[in-house]
């Protein structure tokens, strides 16, 4: 039918008419809020590339994710900043560690929000690599058992999914193996499956402090030309037992999001990372975009591409909107 039979305008008369056929939608659901916990207590120390995040002792993590419960958030993910940095990253997998506390603390406050936890030596090795380092170069097995331990403290301190970021070969079937043989097989693994070497995480590594002493992380992480590729490693973490796949970062890589929910059919899950996030902030307080506007937008386009859900550190500020409307 064409016009003047056909009027697309018809149906974009006004508000109801346009959330009658409205295709997709964002809700607070489908939204993860990531927190970066440190040492401390009552300790707020903000991030300034990312206005409005901080890092954040335990006691106020837990105040935090209070807030996050009542917007109607149903999970944060947590990344710990070790008070001590070392070769081996320790405090990844010490049960008295950063995270494993912040888990304990939220879990007995608020038992049913879905505590999702980053695993990953970044943030604990002196160096900032995410894996042991020999001779000048991650070591990717060695590396895994790590991990593995990582991922088990995880789970015995409460965590309901684990998601490995380490961009390892062979990790997640390692983390599956360890939680199975200790009684966690109920915990889920959301593997950062297509993490892409990017520059949109400046931000981040300001934050958990870890930016790599030497070199950078192009080795491990893939390349931003690459989708075929990003295919053939969300395949690999499946067959090694990914509950959830992540695309990351998700504004510069709609058509990988697109591309593996369409193959894979899987749940995926998209992270709209820190230098997303400053990029928007940056640009609504000089006034040259509307923030509230381009977020939604933005948030709009991860969910369209066909992520089931987000990351964000929009998160709060997009369910505050939403209650709102
Ligand atoms: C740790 C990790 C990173 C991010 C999430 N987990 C940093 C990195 O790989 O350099 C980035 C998140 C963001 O930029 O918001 N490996």
């Amino acid at each position: 039918m064409d016009y003047p039979k056909y009027r697309p305008r018809r149906l974009r008369r006004n508000e109801r008419l346009r959330e009658l056929i409205r295709e997709t939608t964002v809700s607070p659901k489908n939204l993860i809020y990531p927190l970066f916990v440190g040492p401390g207590k009552d300790r707020v120390q903000p991030v300034s590339s990312m206005p409005g995040v901080a890092q954040l002792s335990v006691d106020r993590a837990v105040i935090e994710c209070q807030e996050v419960r009542a917007l109607g958030i149903p999970a944060v993910i947590l990344f710990g900043i070790p008070e001590h940095k070392d070769s081996l990253g320790t405090g990844a997998y010490a049960d008295a560690g950063v995270v494993q506390q912040a888990i304990r603390a939220i879990k007995e406050k608020l038992p049913e929000l879905l505590v999702i936890t980053d695993v990953c030596l970044c943030e604990y090795t002196d160096h900032s690599h995410c894996g042991v380092v020999e001779n000048g170069d991650v070591d990717n097995d060695a590396t895994l058992e790590l991990l593995a331990k990582e991922a088990l403290s995880h789970a015995r301190a409460g965590a309901d999914i684990v998601g490995p970021s380490d961009m390892m070969d062979g990790r997640v079937g390692a983390i599956r193996q360890a939680l199975d043989q200790n009684g966690f097989e109920n915990v889920a693994i959301m593997a950062y499956a297509a993490k892409y070497a990017s520059g949109f995480y400046g931000p981040f590594r300001e934050a958990a402090e870890s930016t790599p002493q030497f070199g950078d992380r192009r080795s491990y992480q893939m390349d931003p030309a690459n989708t075929d590729e990003a295919l053939r490693e969300v395949a690999l973490d499946i067959r090694e037992g990914a509950d959830i796949v992540m695309v990351k970062p998700a504004l510069a890589y709609l058509d990988v999001i697109y591309r593996v929910k369409q193959k894979f059919g899987y749940p995926v899950a998209a992270y709209n990372v820190s230098g997303e996030y400053s990029m928007i902030k940056a640009a609504g307080q000089n006034g040259w975009v509307d923030e509230t506007r381009v977020m939604m937008e933005v948030l709009l386009s991860i969910r369209r591409a066909g992520a089931d859900m987000i990351l964000t550190y929009f998160a709060k500020d997009a369910a505050r909107l939403l209650a709102s409307q």
